[in-house]
């Protein structure tokens, strides 16, 4: 390690993947990869756009605009940053995002092609075509409306991976309702704190779910949640029949999806939205405080969803594109609804995950529905890789033609192991960064024009300028660790933080301090850049975790945790995990009257689980007298992420107050 630089906020499995990956030669040509009529055709396409957006940025992305989407009324500028870190794209213009989504495609012919496939866990299909995708969005639309539901109100979402969702998403956009969509793993607290954060007026749901062959009690979590009148701006639930849970119905505030919408008109004119209205406002967690509403709006975030959609994954007419995530996510968001039906494309939803009963649960959809582009996690596709090539290979997988990654760093391995066993070795691999903040893909191959590295996202997309620097806001040198920053807007960026503009400003823009005084973004991500100018993305160096490609704040687990009567203090790690990335390690002092217990310990893990939700239930709690604090109080959380890892504690130790605390914690 020692021609190269790393930071002292990496941690040591960050600096071992410096090391790995320094090592990985590997490249992958692109002309393998098949497309007819491919957007992006090849190298010489590809930098002349990287050129025409690095000399006019604004004249790059006003055509883009023009060309891509519709407008009632096109845009008097293209990028107002005379506020900044508050961008204005496409001022003046007004646009529907569903009339991107569903009205042009039908008057251009497209209303009996398929948008929607969908497959429940218990395996019933549904096939909806963009007229009847276009008539069901009307009629939610018309409810929502009878419902009292204005534009700028907000509506809540919290359901099963079912059309349902997609439905809802775009009968909201249709009428200027910006949608907050709640993951249906989250916990009854934290889907509360969602509502109240964001003053929900309507909460849309289901009697429950299907996953991993159990029923997942949503319209109950929506009880609990609203009980005690402690979501007093929840005026209505929409419930969608799913299950056939037996549930408890509030009169004058719940109602059946089927009984509301079924009887609506599918006559809805698309609300001529201002560019900079909301389309959405998506919770993601920090490293402070509860997680923050990312604020995105209508034109900028279609036009990235759009384009980054069409020149990453370039789905031919026929074809059939499959997202594994959530709508509840922001890769659900744009990649599973408005990217691909902006594009006009058929997506493919499923309701359920691979389970003990059906391994092969994704290899069979790819072979029944002839999947044609594939996008999922690293952790996916390392839990595939450890249960062996045997279950995948019992599968037609020959209509796969191209594989996308997502969510958190793929390694070597894994990426060769997607390429070779899934893809049949003639698929390419793209690797794609972006976080909730950026709205669409910032790094990634464009599929015939870059040549890939396993484990490098490779080059940000057109019009993208990102860079490594150190904590002066200055760039790095190749092959230096450092900060991941993007230095000039992009249409898909967030616009602020619900109802905490402060919070935008200091958590992303302010965070380093350019000498120059120019506002750069930090994504809170650290990065290497080779000697092609490749990007290799080393994870978060702030206190996020991220456990199975699920975004968790550090505090808002040890929140969690004091919140239980017996925790004094609690600190929290991710710790290195070979299938999830990171897995969490909590270290807890306990109030002078408790004891520690096993008991106890099962006791914290399952409150964690109802404070946040089963994904951020810890690996380990580890009980302890005093947690290690500098002399001015402050955690020391490096020492524990070592502890955690079981690596001996390396480093300045020299600020800490009670040296006798590492002695302890070690034994
Ligand atoms: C991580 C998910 C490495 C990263 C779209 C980022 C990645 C966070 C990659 C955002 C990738 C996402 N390689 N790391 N290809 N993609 N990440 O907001 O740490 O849920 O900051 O958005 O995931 O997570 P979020």
């Amino acid at each position: 390690m020692n021609h190269i630089d790393t930071f002292d906020f990496m941690s040591s499995e960050q600096s071992a993947r410096i090391e790995t990956v320094l090592q990985e030669e590997r490249i992958f040509k692109p002309s393998q990869f098949v497309a007819k009529e491919a957007t992006i055709t090849g190298l010489d396409q590809y930098q002349q756009m990287i050129a025409s957006a690095k000399a006019d940025p604004d004249s790059f992305w006003g055509k883009a605009a023009l060309a891509e989407l519709h407008w009632f009324k096109p845009f008097d500028s293209v990028l107002d940053w005379s506020n900044p870190p508050f961008a204005k794209w496409f001022d003046g213009g007004t646009t529907n995002v569903t009339y991107n989504c569903l009205d042009r495609h039908i008057l251009n012919g497209k209303g009996e092609k398929t948008a929607i496939i969908w497959e429940g866990e218990p395996g019933d299909v549904r096939r909806i075509t963009y007229k009847q995708l276009f008539d069901e969005v009307c009629k939610t639309a018309n409810a929502l409306k009878d419902l009292g539901i204005k534009k700028g109100d907000l509506v809540a979402l919290y359901m099963p991976m079912v059309p349902e969702a997609a439905i809802s998403m775009l009968a909201c956009a249709r009428i200027g309702a910006p949608h907050s969509v709640v993951f249906g793993g989250f916990s009854s607290e934290a889907l509360r704190d969602r509502l109240n954060d964001g003053q929900a007026k309507v909460v849309i749901t289901a009697d429950g779910g299907f996953r991993k062959d159990k029923i997942i009690s949503l319209k109950d979590a929506v009880d609990s949640a609203l009980a005690n009148k402690s979501c007093p701006s929840v005026e209505s639930v929409l419930v969608v029949k799913r299950t056939n849970e037996n549930i408890s119905f509030v009169p004058g505030r719940d109602y059946w999806w089927h009984e509301l919408i079924n009887s609506k008109s599918n006559k809805c004119e698309a609300e001529h939205m201002e560019s900079e209205d909301r389309l959405f406002v998506l919770y993601t967690s920090g490293s402070t405080g509860k997680p923050k509403g990312v604020v995105h709006t209508t034109a900028g975030y279609n036009l990235w969803a759009h384009l980054t959609f069409k020149w990453i994954f370039d789905v031919q007419e026929n074809e059939v594109y499959w997202c594994t995530a959530d709508v509840g996510w922001i890769t659900g968001h744009s990649y599973i609804v408005y990217g691909p039906l902006s594009n006009g494309s058929t997506t493919f939803m499923y309701e359920g995950v691979p389970r003990p009963s059906n391994p092969g649960a994704f290899w069979e959809i790819i072979q029944k529905h002839k999947i044609n582009i594939f996008y999922t996690a690293p952790t996916a596709i390392r839990a595939f890789m450890k249960s062996g090539r045997g279950i995948p290979d019992q599968y037609d997988l020959s209509s796969l033609r191209l594989l996308g990654t997502v969510g958190e760093p793929i390694n070597p391995e894994a990426w060769i192991w997607y390429r070779e066993v899934i893809g049949q070795g003639n698929c390419p691999v793209v690797d794609t960064w972006w976080q909730t903040e950026t709205g669409g893909v910032m790094i990634s191959p464009i599929p015939n024009a870059v040549s890939t590295k396993p484990g490098s996202a490779t080059l940000p997309l057109p019009g993208i300028e990102v860079d490594i620097v150190n904590a002066a806001g200055e760039s790095v040198q190749t092959d230096q660790g450092g900060y991941l920053v993007i230095k000039r807007p992009w249409p898909g960026m967030m616009r602020t933080v619900h109802g905490n503009s402060k919070r935008f400003r200091e958590t992303y823009w302010e965070y380093l301090k350019p000498k120059n005084g120019k506002f750069i973004y930090f994504a809170g991500d650290g990065a290497r850049r080779d000697n092609d100018g490749y990007y290799w993305i080393m994870g978060r160096v702030d206190d996020v975790i991220n456990v199975s490609g699920h975004r968790l704040g550090t505090m808002e687990i040890e929140s969690a945790l004091v919140s239980h009567a017996s925790v004094a203090e609690a600190a929290v790690v991710g710790k290195p995990d070979e299938l999830r990335g990171e897995s969490i390690v909590a270290f807890v002092t306990l109030e002078a009257d408790k004891q520690f217990s096993d008991n106890l310990l099962e006791i914290l893990k399952s409150h964690v689980v109802k404070e946040i939700g089963a994904i951020a239930r810890p690996e380990e709690i580890r009980f302890t007298n005093a947690l290690p604090k500098t002399r001015s109080g402050k955690i020391m959380r490096r020492l524990l992420r070592s502890l955690a890892a079981g690596e001996d504690v390396k480093g300045d130790t020299s600020t800490l107050e009670d040296k006798n605390v590492l002695d302890e914690l070690r034994s």
